[in-house]
């Protein structure tokens, strides 16, 4: 059978490299209630992680809700994706609950769009919120997402469950028109909770950022943050040699992995995109043949890349160029300007902005670099 070790999307169980300090982290975060927001830019495993730490958390009594925001293009669509996972947490933590307990929980949720009824589903009683305004119950609205957060937090806390409630693609809020009323209602809720610890995330590290350190905004010093940096090249070793005995019962050289592992500067997405092509065959890769499976990865994504390469203005795409070539430790020095032949304010506007998209990153040496190594390796080879 073909194991997904190198998954293109979440990584779990034996397909999830280390992050030792992060993961226990994010697990006493939730184990003291308190709530965290995960900044890294795009695919560096946030969303791994965070699935990760709250499986192995997940019991019984503990209930792991993951909602994403990312198709959230309006203020309807954003209550209705939060209220589903608020109904789906209910429905568990009421399954066992008797027709009295369930009367009274009806009661408490009274006037807040709820479609609740007691005709049993299943076994269960139904839960259903309604979001049309085409029913004898009033729609789930704006001004009651707080109370129906913190009731489902008082049902958790009443009968001792816990809740970790996910809410990726979360900057997604802050693009909708009435952002503000959004986050001061579930600010509202998150800083009551006693029993559910939330769980901010989103592929946008710029504007996540913002919403949390802003202090205009209702979500400053709500949350705690855990940044996410590239995995060491030592977990990644000891990972792949795992991998290797997985699928070949063999091992597998330190300089393939090496090789590997400078190519893709450890990128995590990367790191999978190239193994998976290298795990699929017959037996692990002797150290020549890394380079050209590498090629491959980077021709399959230069399309993409090179997309957002020729949006960029002249002076950023000089940058990108200089930084691929030779990683610099003083963007704004006048070694780097002279080499640029461009002016200093001209530099840092076009620098900030490369910056603010995740197209730089500071390597572990302090130095910057290009973030995707395949554009970075792209504009290598083509001088
Ligand atoms: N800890 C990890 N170990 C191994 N692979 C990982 C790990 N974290 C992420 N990845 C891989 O990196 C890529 C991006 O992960 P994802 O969790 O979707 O990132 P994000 O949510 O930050 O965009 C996926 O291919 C995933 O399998
Ligand atoms: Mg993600």
């Amino acid at each position: 059978m073909k194991k997904d070790i190198f998954p293109q999307s979440i990584a779990s169980g034996y397909a999830f490299c280390n992050r030792a300090d992060e993961r226990r982290q994010l697990k006493s975060h939730i184990n003291r209630v308190n709530h965290t927001v995960l900044v890294a830019p795009r695919r560096y495993g946030k969303s791994s992680l965070s699935h990760q730490v709250a499986s192995e958390w997940e019991s019984a009594r503990r209930i792991y809700i993951k909602i994403s925001l990312y198709s959230a293009y309006d203020e309807e669509t954003a209550l209705e994706l939060i209220a589903k996972g608020i109904q789906q947490a209910v429905r568990k933590m009421t399954s066992g609950f008797s027709m009295d307990d369930f009367r009274t929980l009806l009661a408490s949720f009274s006037g807040f769009g709820l479609n609740a009824s007691l005709t049993t589903e299943g076994a269960n009683f139904g839960i259903t919120f309604n979001f049309g305004s085409d029913s004898k119950t009033p729609a789930v609205s704006l001004t009651s997402l707080g109370e129906l957060l913190k009731s489902m937090d008082k049902i958790a806390l009443k009968g001792g469950w816990n809740i970790v409630f996910e809410m990726d693609e979360f900057q997604q809020l802050s693009s909708l028109e009435t952002s503000y009323a959004i986050e001061a209602q579930i600010r509202d809720a998150v800083q009551y909770a006693r029993a559910t610890a939330f769980i901010f995330l989103g592929s946008n590290r710029h504007l996540l950022e913002q919403m949390f350190s802003d202090k205009s905004r209702p979500f400053y010093n709500l949350c705690r943050i855990i940044r996410l940096n590239r995995i060491a090249a030592e977990d990644y070793r000891s990972h792949l040699h795992d991998a290797a005995g997985i699928q070949w019962s063999r091992n597998i050289s330190d300089e393939a992995i090496d090789r590997i592992l400078s190519l893709t500067e450890r990128h995590p997405f990367y790191i999978n995109a190239l193994c998976s092509r290298l795990w699929a065959e017959p037996e692990p890769p002797k150290p020549e043949a890394v380079a050209p499976a590498w090629s491959m990865v980077v021709d399959e994504q230069m399309p993409v890349l090179r997309n957002d390469f020729a949006r960029l203005s002249p002076t950023q795409k000089a940058i990108l160029n200089q930084l691929a070539h030779y990683p610099e430790a003083y963007v704004t020095g006048s070694g780097f300007l002279n080499r640029l032949g461009k002016a200093l304010s001209t530099v840092r506007d076009a620098f900030g902005y490369l910056k603010n998209m995740d197209m730089v990153y500071q390597n572990d040496a302090g130095l910057w670099a290009v973030m995707d190594p395949c554009l970075s390796f792209d504009l290598r080879r083509q001088r």
